[in-house]
């Protein structure tokens, strides 16, 4: 799967920017990729919940929202009650977060866990069974267009391993520094969805870049 982050779009014209990745066929991205950050747990500021509703509003692509934010315990159920499809949370923030996960699904969303490029996964394998998704951070999370950071892989076969061996049910997905030169590596390591900010719409034409970028995941 794909997953483009709108991170690196126009926020002047985000409507037209995910119709850019909406079409039919193989340009058409899985998920959109949504990163809420709040100058706190992370040093930048992007956008929040009344954007989130405007975008669920203007597509129908599932809405994968990655909240970069202190007390997602707080803050995490509204994106799920607004009807986006994945609500990740970073576990670095979370008070508790299996409760967390419960909350979210309740409210009828995929709930996700998110590690940075320096958290252990092995600390969270409890966690992680409460949870749909895992993404794997990439870069340190706050700012698209940084270099990916390849040490992070040992933690996707690690999931990849506990997932198909049945111990976890999880959606193993990567965020940072995704592009044509790096793609191959993680699809290799495991990875099942990919999301792509500079990738995509960094290109002269986002759907196309969505199209190469699985092609070349899945060779
Ligand atoms: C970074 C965000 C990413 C970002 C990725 O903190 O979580 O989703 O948009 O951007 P690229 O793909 O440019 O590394
Ligand atoms: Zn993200």
């Amino acid at each position: 799967m794909i997953a483009p982050s709108i991170l690196s779009a126009d926020f002047a014209r985000l409507g037209d920017e995910i119709r850019a990745v909406a079409g039919e066929g193989e340009t058409r991205a899985d998920w959109v990729h949504v990163d809420v950050m709040d100058a706190h747990f992370v040093p930048n500021l992007t956008l929040g919940l009344p954007v989130v509703q405007s975008l669920l509003k203007a597509t129908d692509v599932p809405i994968d929202c990655h909240l970069m934010i202190e007390n997602p315990d707080k803050w995490a159920i509204g994106y799920a009650e607004a009807g986006a499809y994945n609500v990740t949370v970073h576990v670095e923030a979370a008070h508790d977060p299996i409760a967390l996960a419960k909350n979210l699904r309740a409210a009828g969303a995929k709930a996700g866990l998110s590690i940075k490029p320096n958290t252990p996964i092995e600390d969270h394998l409890e966690t992680l069974k409460h949870y749909d998704t895992l993404l794997v951070m990439s870069v340190e999370p706050g700012f698209g267009g940084q270099s990916f950071i390849e040490g992070v892989l040992d933690k996707v076969r690690t999931a990849r391993r506990l997932v198909d061996t049945g111990h976890l049910k999880l959606v193993v997905e990567i965020d940072g520094g995704i592009n044509a030169d790096t793609i191959e590596q993680a699809a290799e390591a495991g990875v099942d969805c990919f999301v792509a900010g500079s990738a995509v719409y960094g290109a002269e034409d986002p759907g196309k870049a969505v199209a190469a970028l699985r092609e070349q995941a899945a060779r």
